[in-house]
């Protein structure tokens, strides 16, 4: 609920199905969760690019670069990590409404916040399970952050000190720990030509 009760709608005149029209495609969210290291950003870039060269309207929005910018002010407390998923998910929304396939990498670690997003935009969302296990995360550790956890260093690491809570129900389930990139992909593109291209 917005803070003012005095704020209006503002209707537009490109409706939601002129853009589906014009795009040939529907606009949604792939809404990406996953440890650190499972491939989340990966994942998501290639899949950007794939669609983009099949003329995709597509944007991938990033845990690691949001947090440069709309999100410089947060960390990762638990109620960091909420308002974190909150503001990203109606973001994403957004862009979904101006008829784009947006593609989030967020850890986004509580199952609650995502049922959030869930609820308040069921026509968009889709959860995806970028699914790889600690252990897998751990001996990768490309960014040498599951080691500096371990030493202590970085608190409320994801996984070691700080919570992750799988989707109950995703929509999807991509097994990046044991698959090859080329084949998640392949995934993640079925599953976008059967929900979002038109018939
Ligand atoms: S989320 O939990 O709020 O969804 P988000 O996806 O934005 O997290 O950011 C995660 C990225 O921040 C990780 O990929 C990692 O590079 C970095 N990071 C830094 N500190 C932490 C931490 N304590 N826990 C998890 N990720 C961290």
């Amino acid at each position: 609920m917005p803070k003012s009760k005095d704020v209006f709608t503002v209707a537009h005149r490109v409706s939601e199905a002129d853009r589906v029209a014009a795009n040939r495609h529907r606009g949604g969210i792939l809404w990406f969760t996953g440890l650190s290291g499972a491939g989340k950003s990966t994942l998501a870039i290639e899949l950007e690019k794939a669609l983009f060269a099949r003329r995709y309207q597509v944007y991938t929005l990033d845990g690691d670069n949001v947090r440069q910018g709309l999100n410089t002010d947060l960390g990762f407390s638990p109620a960091d990590r909420t308002e974190n998923i909150r503001r990203i998910g109606e973001v994403a929304a957004l862009f979904a409404e101006a008829g784009f396939v947006v593609v989030t990498a967020f850890i986004s670690p509580y199952r609650a916040d995502r049922e959030r997003i869930r609820a308040r935009h069921p026509k968009y969302f889709n959860e995806v399970y970028i699914n790889a296990s600690l252990d897998v995360c751990e001996a990768r550790d490309t960014k040498g952050l599951y080691r500096r956890a371990r030493a202590g260093e970085l608190k409320e690491f994801t996984g070691i000190s700080a919570p992750y809570e799988p989707p109950a129900a995703a929509e999807l389930e991509v097994r990046a720990g044991e698959k090859s990139i080329e084949a998640c992909l392949a995934d993640l593109l079925a599953f976008v030509e059967r929900r979002l291209a038109l018939k």
